[in-house]
Order: C-alpha cells, then structure tokens, then sequence
C-alpha cells in the first residue's frame, strides 16, 4: 500500500509529483480553498489550537493520528483506498469488463456531474456551521464540530482531486466552481436544497449529522461500487472518516435525550408533553426533539431525487453508480428486467406501484436509507425507554413535508394521511419547530468552553476522543 507523503506540499498517496501538470494545477487550487476556508470555515477559531485526527494511511485498521493543530494548518490532501488487483466493473451493461482507470468518453458528462453533485455538498456544511463554535455546548463537541469541518474539507479536496485529474479544462473550471457558489445564497447557491438550509443551533447540527451526513454515506456507497476505479477508491476512503460525522450525529441526540430525561426524573416530571415545565429545567423537551428529527429526515429524503429517475438509470446500467453494497447483492446486476415496488400516489392514494428496477434506483437507496436511520432512533428510544418515559422517537412517513418527488404536490400528516392545504396551516407546527421553538432552543445555546464542563441541554459522552480523560482541553481557547 503507498504510504502518504507529507513532505509535500500537498499530502497524498498518488504519487502526485509524477504528475507535475496535475501537482501544478492542484497547487493553483491550495490557496483559493484556503482563502475559501477562511472566509467560509470556522467563524472566531481560525488560529485556535484543536485537538484534530489527521490521516496518516489509508488502512482501515490505523488510519489517525490526534494531535493539536490550528485548522488552517491541517493537512488537507489526496487519499484513495488502495488499488484492487483484476477490479472488475460489476453492474449495468459493461459487468465483467475490467473497472475503468480512466474516464470511459461516452460518460464523461455524466461521471462529472455526479462528481461535481458531490464535491459541491462538502464545502456547503461547512459554511451552514460555520458559527456553531460560538455556541458550542463544551470542547469536546466544539473539537467534534472541526473534526467534521476539516474532513469536509478534505472531501472536497478528494472530489477536486478527481475533476482536476480526469477532467481537463472543464474540470478546472468545476473546481473553481466548487469554491463560488454559497450555502443559501440567493444569486449562487450550493446544487441542492437541504444544503442551503441554516443550521442555527446544535440540535440542528446533531440532526444534519445525523441524516444529512447519513445521506453522504449512502451517496458515497452507491459511488463506491462504481466501475470507475479512482471514484471507487476515492469513496471508499472518505466513507472512514464519514462514520464519524454520523457518530456524532448519533451520540449527540442520543446525549440530548439522555439529559431530558434525567432532569424529568429529577423533577419528578413523568408526562414528557409538560412542554413547558420541561423546559424550564433548561433542557428540550421531548416532541420538539422529534420535530426536529421531522424537519431534517424529511429534507434530507429529497436529497435522494425522484423516486422514478432517468438519471439514476442510466448511471447504473452505464456502470458509474451502483446501489447500496452493490457488491453483496444477490442478483444480475444489470436490472434489464425486473421490478421494485415504489410508494406513490396514485389516484389520491399514497401505494405502492411495481416499477422497472432500473428507474426506481433512487427510490431504492432511498429505503435503504430509511432503515439505516431507524437503528440509531431505536437507540434514542432505548434510553427514553430506560427512565420509564411514554414517549418514542419515531421517524415521519415518507410522504411527509416533501418538496421532491412524488409527495411534492400534496400535504401530508407524519403518518401518511393526506391533510387540505388549509389542515396543513393549522397543524404544521404540530410537526415541525414553530418559531417559538426555535427561539426556545437559541436560548439555551450558551457557550460552555471550561473543560469538563456541558451545558445543561446535553449530558456529557461516555468516553472521550482518543480515549482522553473529561477534563481534557480539546480546544485550547485561551
Ligand atoms: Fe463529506
Ligand atoms: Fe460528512
């Protein structure tokens, strides 16, 4: 396995100054994405020091190195699994032919634009969290915070890497493209919707890792079992360090909960819809946790695109993106025939309707997607469920809150029932955070930044990063 070299100016383990053309045009992009990281990264924690892993290798058994570094300082650089020998493409019309090294001509439009889709959604979290540190809850997950910053960093440098490399001029030109465009701006938004989204506070940022980030993952899959070899080898590193996002994600709602739950108990408060006296033990009551989780599942499952897709046909059977674990799936890989069962609405009706398998791939991740979401929400109801608590987390019907696909037309309830437009307007906050609930949340996300110490919306984690001790200063503040 090539090691990563970081004697260079860029780390990699490509052998980037072999290729001098390309190491020059990566060397022209360094200072723009710096200046873009400045201007876009960290807001008031640029020449802070942070406790921050590093990856030193590409194998999967030891791949980190912690160690204090101020974030304009990291060394972001080019990392790709290891090559498999006789790597074959293995689905779509091209199954058995060995996998590409370079870009197959008659794709080329097609593979530059799933890599652009996904380099452009990288820089975009960072700039939706670029204030959180402000309010960050403890070190430990202001660190967590620019873990998650800095390696999406570092993914869209493992995106540039492949447009700059395979890609020519109009890769340059995406490249440049990647660092203009902006979370939420009205004249040069970032591609898609859930991405420009504000992330105001961190209940939000645990639930964008939690099923945004989870979104990324299930991208990333899909991307990784591509007959494309270098995007192969791309995704499959990025996916080691996509774990952690979703970790924190994870773990982070689970403290939430955790910290509700405790302080009820300590009040002696047994109905978790006793909003407000819950609330003013300074903690976020339980339904408007799950309206949260209502908001960002729902805009994240328009991340996944039409259920029905041309686009996602034609990527399959052309060999560039394949299905969740493509690889242990029993059947012909090529989906010429064959159907998929796809919710839909039909006649008024939300049901499901036998689709071609290769138009509903999209859908298919989609599912795929919702059951990987439900492990961890059962987590959270494990600990509701361990202080006694009659509350469950449950994540809304897919028809619910849609502005994609096949729901975009109606109003529907989180479970599945059609609601007039005029329903909707009165019940829409039941389901998702009114404005009152927002100010609520805002006025709890008062910095703690004394080491040890948690704001008293989230109980602390069980271990530490790198296995440090609780008082460990992961962000040298001072
Ligand atoms: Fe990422
Ligand atoms: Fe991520």
């Amino acid at each position: 396995m090539a090691g990563i070299d970081y004697v260079e100016r860029i780390p990699n383990n490509v052998n980037l100054a072999e290729n001098r053309r390309l190491q020059r045009a990566l060397e022209d992009w360094q200072p723009k994405f710096l200046d873009w990281w400045r201007d876009m990264g960290p807001e008031g924690f640029q020449e802070k020091l942070v406790y921050l892993r590093t990856a030193y290798s590409v194998d999967p058994r030891g791949w980190a190195k912690f160690d204090y570094v101020r974030m304009p300082e990291y060394r972001w650089g080019v990392l790709l699994a290891p090559q498999m020998e006789g790597r074959k493409v293995n689905f779509g019309t091209h199954k058995g032919e060995p996998a590409w090294q370079e870009v197959p001509g008659e794709y080329r439009a097609m593979l530059r634009r799933l890599v652009v889709i996904q380099g452009d959604t990288e820089p975009a979290s960072v700039e939706q969290q670029r204030y959180l540190g402000k309010t960050a809850p403890s070190l430990y997950d202001m660190r967590n915070l620019f873990q998650v910053n800095v390696e999406e960093g570092r993914h869209l440098w493992a995106m540039v890497y492949l447009l700059q490399k395979y890609f020519g001029t109009d890769g340059r030109e995406e490249a440049e493209a990647l660092l203009q465009r902006r979370s939420g701006d009205p004249d040069t938004p970032r591609m898609l919707g859930a991405f420009n989204e504000k992330t105001p506070d961190w209940l939000s940022f645990f639930m964008f890792t939690y099923f945004t980030d989870r979104d990324g993952k299930m991208q990333l899959e899909a991307l990784a079992q591509s007959g494309f070899d270098p995007l192969s080898r791309t995704c499959r590193f990025m996916l080691t360090e996509e774990a952690h996002h979703m970790f924190v994600g994870e773990t982070g709602v689970t403290r939430v909960v955790q910290r509700t739950c405790e302080a009820m108990k300590e009040a002696g408060i047994t109905d978790p819809n006793e909003i407000e006296k819950v609330r003013k033990l300074g903690v976020i009551d339980l339904p408007t946790i799950q309206k949260k989780a209502n908001l960002h599942f729902s805009l994240t499952l328009d991340l996944f695109g039409n259920e029905i897709s041309t686009n996602a046909a034609n990527a399959f059977h052309a060999g560039l993106k394949g299905r969740y674990r493509e690889d242990r799936l029993k059947d012909d890989h090529q989906l010429e025939s064959g159907t998929y069962p796809v919710l839909r609405l039909i006649g008024g009706k939300i049901q499901n309707e036998d689709s071609p398998a290769l138009s509903a791939l999209n859908m298919r991740l989609r599912d795929d997607y919702v059951v990987d979401c439900n492990a961890g929400v059962g987590r959270w109801n494990k600990v509701i469920n361990e202080f006694g608590i009659p509350f469950e987390i449950k994540l809304p019907h897919v028809a619910f809150h849609r502005h994609i696909g096949e729901f975009t037309s109606i109003k529907a309830d989180v479970n599945g029932n059609l609601l007039s437009d005029a329903e909707w307007g009165k019940r829409r906050g039941e389901f998702l955070p009114s404005e009152s609930d927002r100010d609520f949340i805002e006025s709890l996300m008062k910095p703690e930044t004394e080491p040890a110490k948690f704001a008293s919306w989230i109980a602390p984690p069980k271990v530490g990063i790198d296995n440090k001790p609780g008082e460990f200063e992961y962000v040298k503040i001072a």
